[in-house]
């Protein structure tokens, strides 16, 4: 049943409200297409136009623009006066709150879209024992909601949500009401239930650890604009923008001017005389503004061997937090950060440490 998400050059403005006089777009442009079977998560901070594609896909929001096809069968296209309604596009949906009705067993919660669907009862039984024992709550299928905890709450909604067997599933930050134990515990529940079952998921959050955990594919947003979608592996090794960069954690931004370029590698001047080799992640030209991206981790400090990119640099602060360390480095007379992983403590505040930013991992981007 499940099915693939086509979404093409989708667009929303709201209209100018009193606190937003200036109408901006929500979603400005955003293209992409989710395989049946794949679980694509939407990652981006507060505000970047998360859940506004994900109530266009379900309905709830008719977009300014753009069309969105599920299963090949077009059911949002304004410009053509296509808009189907929620309840005929078969999705399941949770989201952040427990949705689920306080007065009903966990049993009568997970039967009702059936009866709404108006699926026969002598089906409705299978179905409903099949949706509790993948989200294991089949011991609790008569127990009142309210008798649950916050994690169980949130399964009985998945299984109320997959029960019917919908094309889609559509989560949006499920798990962001619960503590962070159980978040956890659910995170690595949930790709596991959606993969058993096969279903093509969009799935919003911003957490970026859910994200790479529950992802087959993860789509970076911010200001409405989607700015990569790749599996997760390539997300952390070839962020094609800063800002992506910056959200797998490559925290440190050393600034500097292109001085060449031999296809990917650049040469950046970014100090007195020294010179940095990077990666280059777009079309920069020679002469232009250059800001690179460094994970802490990714940072060597006093390397085994020499070679490239080796620099001289004074410790200038130490965090140790039990299983690793954080230290604030000087150099080229910028500041950056390193993280050395264990217990022992290596370097001492004032040290005088080799640095080495290792070219492959030095994410160069054009600063504008
Ligand atoms: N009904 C609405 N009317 C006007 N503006 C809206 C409406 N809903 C959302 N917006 C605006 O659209 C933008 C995107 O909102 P959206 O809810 O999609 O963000 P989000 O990425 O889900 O954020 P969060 O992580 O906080 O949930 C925001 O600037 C928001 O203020
Ligand atoms: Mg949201």
């Amino acid at each position: 049943m499940s099915s693939e998400l086509r979404v093409e050059n989708l667009r929303k403005i709201f209209p100018p409200t009193k606190g937003t006089p200036l109408a901006k777009a929500a979603i400005d442009d955003v293209s992409f297409t989710i395989a049946a079977g794949e679980i694509v998560v939407l990652l981006g901070p507060s505000g970047c136009g998360k859940t506004t594609t994900l109530r266009c896909v379900a309905g709830l929001e008719h977009p300014t623009s753009g069309r969105i096809a599920i299963g090949g069968t077009m059911y949002t296209d304004p410009q053509a006066g296509v808009l189907v309604p929620p309840r005929a596009r078969n999705l399941g949906m949770v989201f952040q709150s427990y949705a689920v009705w306080p007065h009903m067993t966990v049993r009568q919660n997970v039967a009702y879209p059936l009866k709404a669907r108006g699926v026969k009862r002598s089906e409705q039984a299978g179905l409903i024992e099949e949706a509790l024992s993948l989200v294991e709550l089949s011991a609790y299928a008569d127990r009142p909601v309210t008798q649950l905890s916050g994690g169980q709450m949130q399964r009985v909604a998945l299984a109320r949500s997959m029960v019917y067997q919908p094309q889609i599933l559509l989560l949006d930050e499920p798990l962001s009401n619960l503590d962070a134990q159980l978040r956890l515990r659910l995170r690595d529940d949930l790709r596991r239930i959606i993969k058993r079952v096969g279903l093509t998921a969009l799935y919003v959050t911003h957490d970026q650890q859910e994200a790479v955990v529950l992802g087959d594919r993860i789509g970076v947003m911010r200001d409405g604009n989607l700015l990569q979608l790749a599996a997760p592996d390539e997300l952390y090794n070839r962020p094609a923008d800063i800002f992506v960069a910056g959200f797998t954690g490559a925290s440190n931004v050393i600034t500097g001017r292109l001085v060449s370029r031999d296809g990917v590698r650049g040469e950046v001047a970014v100090g007195s005389g020294e010179t940095l080799i990077v990666r280059l992640a777009g079309g920069t030209a020679p002469g232009s503004a250059v800001s690179v991206a460094l994970r802490p981790d990714n940072v060597l400090l006093e390397p085994a061997s020499p070679g490239p990119n080796q620099f001289p640099g004074r410790v200038v602060s130490r965090n140790y937090q039990g299983t690793q360390t954080v230290y604030e480095v000087s150099v080229f007379g910028q500041t950056i950060e390193a993280l050395e992983v264990g217990s022992s403590i290596r370097h001492a505040v004032d040290d005088t440490v080799t640095v080495a930013l290792p070219a492959e991992v030095c994410w160069g981007y054009g600063a504008g």
